[in-house]
């Protein structure tokens, strides 16, 4: 069994970042720079926004956190997104959910300008990622794929089972993992005997919020398994998967903590020096 060691990888996407931010800021003067916005006291929310500040700082990226109180309305939020649509140092724009009930996150997603929008949950980017034209793509699903990659673990012709259908999660994993030529399955809470379907996987994603559902009877022997929960219990961090049980059957899984999660802070600002590389006009190579 192959422990997919999530700070690992992390660490070496982020040497590439540092790398890509030097040589912008050397050959055009530029440097990138991300526009956090949280809403309200959402503990586990403030973590998040926590660690993403303390990443762009460790890789030469500009930082802004934009705190901004429960109470806040729907066109308050709007006004301070137009604001960082215009600013020229901006590049990315990412607004912290959940946003508290009283606002319409769709409308407030939908005004983040597709070019700065480093979640990738604009429905410009969310069709282009449909269509197969991968620009600014969510993070977590993302640096999943990456994680494959690095690891050497090819998906032409694999079956691959995503269980969970969500717009952060869900969604895009399926869509990337088709656009790298696996054969897609989605599996939900009305998937009937899902555990049958799993068992079909070569290469199985866990992205449900239900802490230890991925049980070994679920699993192929051999197959990838790849934890994206990230579970609150008894004030511990656990995953969609049982890891302890399915770690014997699986060929690779991830832990949680230290497997996807490290993943997606690093993806967030490869999306912020490709949104920069974008506005600017410069080729990703660059
Ligand atoms: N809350 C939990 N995951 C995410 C994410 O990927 N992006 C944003 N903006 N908020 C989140």
């Amino acid at each position: 069994m192959q422990l997919l060691d999530g700070n690992k990888i992390a660490a070496t996407i982020k040497q590439g970042i540092v790398d890509g931010v030097n040589a912008l800021r050397e050959e055009h003067g530029i440097t990138p720079g991300l526009a956090v916005i949280i809403v309200g006291e959402d503990p586990a929310s403030k973590v998040y926004v926590g660690r993403k500040h303390k990443a762009c700082e460790e890789t030469g990226v500009y930082s802004e956190v934009i705190k901004l109180p429960a109470e806040t309305t729907e066109e308050e939020l709007l006004s301070t997104l137009d604001c960082l649509n215009q600013n020229d140092k901006i590049n990315g724009i990412l607004v912290q959910l959940p946003l508290p009930k009283h606002i319409n996150t769709e409308r407030i997603l939908d005004q983040i300008r597709p070019d700065k929008d480093v979640d990738g949950f604009h429905p410009l980017n969310v069709g282009n990622l449909g269509i197969g034209r991968e620009g600014l793509v969510p993070c977590t699903p993302n640096g999943v794929i990456k994680m494959l990659e690095i690891s050497g673990i090819s998906l032409e012709g694999k079956r691959a089972v995503v269980i969970g259908r969500s717009n952060i999660v869900g969604k895009p994993m399926a869509n990337l993992l088709l656009s790298r030529n696996a054969t897609v399955n989605i599996c939900h809470s009305r998937t009937k005997d899902l555990a049958a379907v799993c068992r079909e996987a070569d290469i199985l994603v866990a992205a449900i919020g239900k802490p230890n559902f991925v049980t070994p009877d679920m699993v192929k022997p051999g197959a990838i398994v790849i934890d994206v929960g990230i579970n609150r219990v008894d004030n511990k961090l656990v995953g969609d998967v049982d890891f302890g049980s399915v770690k014997e059957v699986a060929g690779a899984i991830t832990p949680v903590p230290g497997g996807v999660g490290p993943l997606t802070i690093v993806m967030l600002l490869f999306n912020t020096l490709k949104a920069t590389k974008l506005q600017l006009g410069l080729p990703e190579s660059c």
